[in-house]
């Protein structure tokens, strides 16, 4: 009788452990000290995640199911008449008229009218495509006289924010998995087909939230102060999400409802991580690469400026804490309409056919990519390469790290305007 139950014993003690194995998912997870050790969830499908409104295409009629508000094209390009826009925008109307963001505009339009628009999927691509690189071009005003800058943050936050980081990394603690961000691309190694649907969701440490609360009062100074306008307390700090091996993050701006005046505070990479640059463009034309240390602080205008990290992350992972304030008296509710006005009435025009090369550009939720560069951004060819760690109590300008840096290619004069 004793030896009959033993077999019964070990099944139900299995899947016992098989039940809570399960249950628990990726809790049981040591993320150290094993390399790479969390390369092995499960693989995701994208959800599309798209935060421009769709447009549909309804026989020449265009709709534009907005939050408040339903247009159709005619009445879109009456508002885009009534506010004086003009096509192709004159460089008084670049915001701000500097000669090399016009240039740097001016490309990504053409890119955006190259498109195709063969069917209603492709058109809303164009459409968005148009949204974005309008909306920073022309629609959203800059705060600074560069658009980003380069900080230190306070010693002792950073010490917070890399024990509570450690405590996840080491014993699990906090950890979950990131939602859905269609603009992270990270490719499933345990998987040979490529596609964009084979791909795993980044890493997640939740910070408590006193401690993203103080992060939030110790840092709003540094941005007020850079900004040089009055920011509303209400901004939002978001984080530790540990992108991991092989991660790109498509370049992209930010939320124009409340993400405008932001930073990026580095806090730690894994021992076997190489360094990865932020990728970002201003208005002097330039494209930079800039590797942080720990504790350097990144300003910058995020709804406005592109920015992204679209070479692949080496190494097991990598995490920073984005903080998103916006100024006191921001429209939160309507600003956002503004670029849909903004859009030029030839915007659903095939591009006029030349011998000129234009990149094909595409669209991956609110990101770019252009797939046929190498890590799919041709300006990385040309960008200026700029490392910290920043000054504490000093904000370091792009001509202050140039200046005082080693760098390997200039392209453009800087111009102040
Ligand atoms: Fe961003």
């Amino acid at each position: 009788m004793k030896h009959s139950m033993t077999p019964f014993l070990l099944r139900a003690i299995s899947f016992l452990l098989t039940f809570v194995y399960l249950a628990c998912g990726f809790e049981f997870f040591n993320l150290n000290p094993v390399p790479n050790g969390f390369r092995n969830f499960s693989t995701r499908n994208y959800k599309s995640d798209v935060r421009f409104e769709k447009v549909k295409y309804e026989e020449s009629s265009l709709t534009f199911p907005l939050t408040k508000l339903s247009m159709q094209e005619i009445d879109r390009q009456k508002a885009y008449s009534e506010r004086s826009y003009q096509w192709p925008i004159p460089l008084e109307n670049y915001k701000p008229p500097c000669i090399g963001w016009k240039e740097i505009m001016e490309r990504r339009f053409e890119q955006v009218s190259h498109m195709p628009g063969n069917n209603s999927n492709e058109i809303t691509m164009k459409y968005n495509g148009w949204l974005s690189a309008i909306t920073s071009a022309q629609v959203i005003q800059n705060f600074t006289e560069f658009g980003w800058g380069l900080t230190r943050a306070p010693d002792d936050l950073v010490e917070d924010l890399r024990w509570h980081l450690m405590q996840g990394v080491n014993n699990g603690a906090g950890v979950r998995l990131e939602h859905d961000v269609e603009i992270i691309m990270t490719p499933n190694e345990n998987n040979a087909d490529e596609s964009e649907d084979n791909t795993m969701p980044a890493v997640f440490v939740e910070l408590p939230s006193n401690l993203t609360k103080s992060a939030m009062e110790q840092l709003l100074p540094l941005h007020s102060e850079w900004s040089g306008v009055p920011i509303n307390p209400n901004g939002k700090s978001y984080g530790l999400r540990l992108y991991r091996n092989n991660s790109r993050l498509l370049m992209h701006t930010d939320k124009l409802t409340t993400h405008i005046i932001a930073s990026i505070l580095h806090v730690g990479s894994s021992d076997d991580a190489e360094e990865w640059p932020i990728v970002l463009e201003d208005w002097t034309g330039n494209t930079y690469e800039i590797i942080l240390e720990v504790g350097d602080l990144l300003l910058y205008e995020a709804a406005k400026l592109y920015h992204g990290r679209p070479r692949p992350f080496k190494g097991s992972w990598y995490t920073s804490l984005f903080s998103h304030y916006y100024p006191l008296h921001w429209d939160t509710e309507n600003y956002h309409l503004e670029g849909h006005y903004a859009i030029p009435p030839i915007w659903f025009e095939d591009a006029e056919i030349s011998d000129k090369h234009v990149n094909r550009l595409e669209l991956v939720g609110t990101g770019l990519n252009e797939p046929d560069c190498v890590d799919g951004w041709s300006a990385l060819d040309n960008s200026v390469k700029l490392k910290g760690p920043g000054i504490d109590g000093v904000i370091l300008s792009p001509m202050n790290l140039m200046q005082h840096q080693e760098f390997r290619v200039v392209p453009n004069d800087l111009v102040s305007y």
